[in-house]
């Protein structure tokens, strides 16, 4: 029996990095998974690998328009959705505040914060009819605490709010059965953190005090718990997964 049997989960930016990684353990857990994802090639071929319970569906998270046509396109080919991850993010520019552009700042908070008030907007009202729902923002551990080094300011202040938004929403619909928990990784092996990566060693890994990054995956198995009725009276908190990095 899978953690996730019968449910019908939405996924943000998954046809790479950590997105794709929670898709692939959400369908071994049983469940049904809209990958969204502005690339079209990545996205489609994750899907295909994954079988006839994985869906992939074009979307910029920036658009209320897009996540209403993407809500309508994964009920009608997999069913009410009672799952959400709100993964898709981008970092911005590396950039002190006061070089940083307007439109990188826009960009930013566009893509990591408006589309998590968009998801949750879209998706709540389905929850409620389904008598419950999980919903995983993913943030970071920039939304915790000013690390130096940080990209910019758009990208913590966007993570912070997405820690702030899972809150609020939390506490209006617990009394629907909808949970509502942030995710905070540290350095984790992606796409994104790529040139991190190849400096791993000398570089990043020497910050934490497990003195390692993390795969993707061992992000998955916290998201899953999340999601599952495992998690089923834990709402309203930020979760932590960076080797102890900001414990130091
Ligand atoms: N990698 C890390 O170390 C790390 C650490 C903390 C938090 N995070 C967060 O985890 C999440 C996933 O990060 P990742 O490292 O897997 O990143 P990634 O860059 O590897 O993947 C992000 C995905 O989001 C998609 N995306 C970007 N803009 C989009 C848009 N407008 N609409 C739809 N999709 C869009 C990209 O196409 C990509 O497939 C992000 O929110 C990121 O901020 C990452």
């Amino acid at each position: 029996m899978g953690k996730l049997d019968g449910k019908v989960a939405i996924i943000t930016g998954a046809a790479q990095g950590m997105g794709k990684a929670h898709a692939r353990r959400f369908i071994s857990e049983g469940a049904k998974v809209a990958i969204t994802d502005l690339n079209v090639e990545g996205g489609q071929k994750l899907a295909d690998e994954l079988g006839e319970n994985a869906l992939f569906i074009k979307h910029d998270v920036t658009s209320l328009a897009d996540w209403a046509r993407v809500l309508e396109e994964a009920e009608s080919t997999l069913g009410t959705v009672t799952v959400l991850v709100n993964n898709a993010g981008i970092i911005g520019p590396v950039t002190p505040t006061v070089e940083l552009a307007e439109e990188d700042y826009l960009k930013v908070v566009a893509v990591n914060q408006h589309s998590q008030y968009y998801g949750m907007k879209t998706v709540i009202p389905s929850m409620q009819k389904a008598g419950g729902g999980a919903i995983v923002n993913i943030s970071s551990t920039a939304g915790m605490v000013s690390i130096v080094g940080a990209p910019n300011l758009a990208y913590v202040g966007s993570k912070f709010a997405s820690r702030g938004m899972t809150k609020h929403v939390a506490v209006q619909y617990g009394p629907d059965n909808i949970r509502v928990n942030s995710v905070h990784p540290g350095y984790i092996k992606t796409p994104m953190m790529a040139a991190a990566t190849d400096a791993e060693g000398g570089g990043i890994s020497a910050q934490v005090p497990l003195r390692r990054m993390a795969d993707p995956d061992e992000v998955s198995s916290l998201v899953l718990f999340l999601a599952s009725e495992d998690s089923s009276y834990i709402s309203g908190m930020e979760h932590v997964i960076d080797g102890g990095l900001t414990a130091s």
